[in-house]
């Protein structure tokens, strides 16, 4: 996988730090007109960015912003061009298919997918492997989590074209989700598939695959439920089997306790493609829990 840029934007967050810090009134001024258009700009970014949803109707901008917590994030939050497709369907299908992951209650899973059994995808990106695989499964539900505006109405939009109705889309972070509007044993599955790499040493802590993630999703799983997992950053691909099979609820599915041969129903994802353009080696674990 081409490694996620790290380079801060200008509106993430520093690690640890919750973005619900920014101001919540504009700062005040010292007499220096372009010190202040600036921070004036940037005051209204950042309002714009964390308290406004972007499209009537559609996903918040930052659905859990009253939680204020110190937690080191997997994702870097970004404003991204939302193509004027990716917006109809946003504000046309969002009420219907989406929901903010907003840490304010407990999904009711049976009733959002009439009793299918629910696997949780974490980090759809934009969303082709998510709708394929919906479309190839449809006796089962896809919970559908990214932070990505686009993928979020190119995923609405792939799933409409498909006539699935095995698809919700979730805005917000998955730990969120995970820890607050699930209940135990939720759910069937989970996959995380080419999730960000993080690969300097400083911000290892960032990778989503870690002991303390799947102590949280081990609660939401049901016993015999599975976790697959792909990279094609084969530091990562050591650590997820490491940690899968270090932890007690879990267990390889390969007999010989290796990566898996990748599974003819996992299609090819976008972030793969470009990986395996730049020759990179693709891995996938499968584990079940116990
Ligand atoms: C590298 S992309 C891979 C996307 C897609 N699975 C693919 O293979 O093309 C990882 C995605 O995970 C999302 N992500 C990372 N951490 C997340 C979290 N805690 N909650 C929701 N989405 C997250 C990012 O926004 C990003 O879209």
């Amino acid at each position: 996988m081409n490694p996620t840029p790290e380079t801060p934007g200008p509106t993430a967050e520093t690690p640890g730090v919750p973005p619900e810090t920014a101001p919540a009134t504009a700062p005040e001024t010292d007499g220096d007109t372009d010190a202040e258009a600036r921070r004036a700009a940037s005051f209204e970014r950042q309002r714009r960015l964390r308290q406004e949803p972007r499209f009537p109707g559609g996903p918040a901008a930052d659905p859990a912003g009253s939680h204020h917590e110190r937690r080191i994030r997997s994702f870097q939050p970004r404003r991204s061009r939302v193509t004027t497709g990716q917006e109809d369907a946003l504000q046309r299908l969002w009420p219907t298919w989406g929901l903010d992951i907003d840490g304010r209650g407990v999904l009711d899973l049976p009733t959002l997918f009439d009793g299918l059994p629910v696997v949780l995808e974490i980090g759809f990106g934009m969303g082709e492997a998510t709708a394929q695989m919906a479309a190839d499964d449809p006796v089962t539900g896809i919970l559908a989590v990214d932070v990505h505006t686009p993928g979020q109405g190119n995923l609405l939009s792939l799933a409409e074209r498909a006539g699935l109705s095995n698809v919700r889309v979730a805005n917000g972070d998955a730990i969120i989700l995970l820890r607050e509007m699930l209940e135990p044993d939720a759910l069937d599955g989970l996959r995380v598939f080419f999730p960000d790499p993080w690969p300097k040493k400083r911000h290892h802590k960032r990778r989503l695959i870690q002991p303390e993630f799947l102590d949280l999703v081990a609660q939401r799983l049901k016993p015999g439920a599975f976790v697959h997992c792909a990279t094609d950053w084969e530091p990562y691909a050591e650590q997820m089997l490491e940690v899968l099979t270090a932890h007690p609820l879990f267990e390889n599915t390969r007999e010989d306790g290796g990566y898996t041969p990748r599974p003819a129903f996992r299609p090819l994802t976008r972030f793969e493609g470009q990986g395996l353009d730049k020759g990179h080696v693709v891995h996938d674990v499968l584990f079940t829990r116990r």
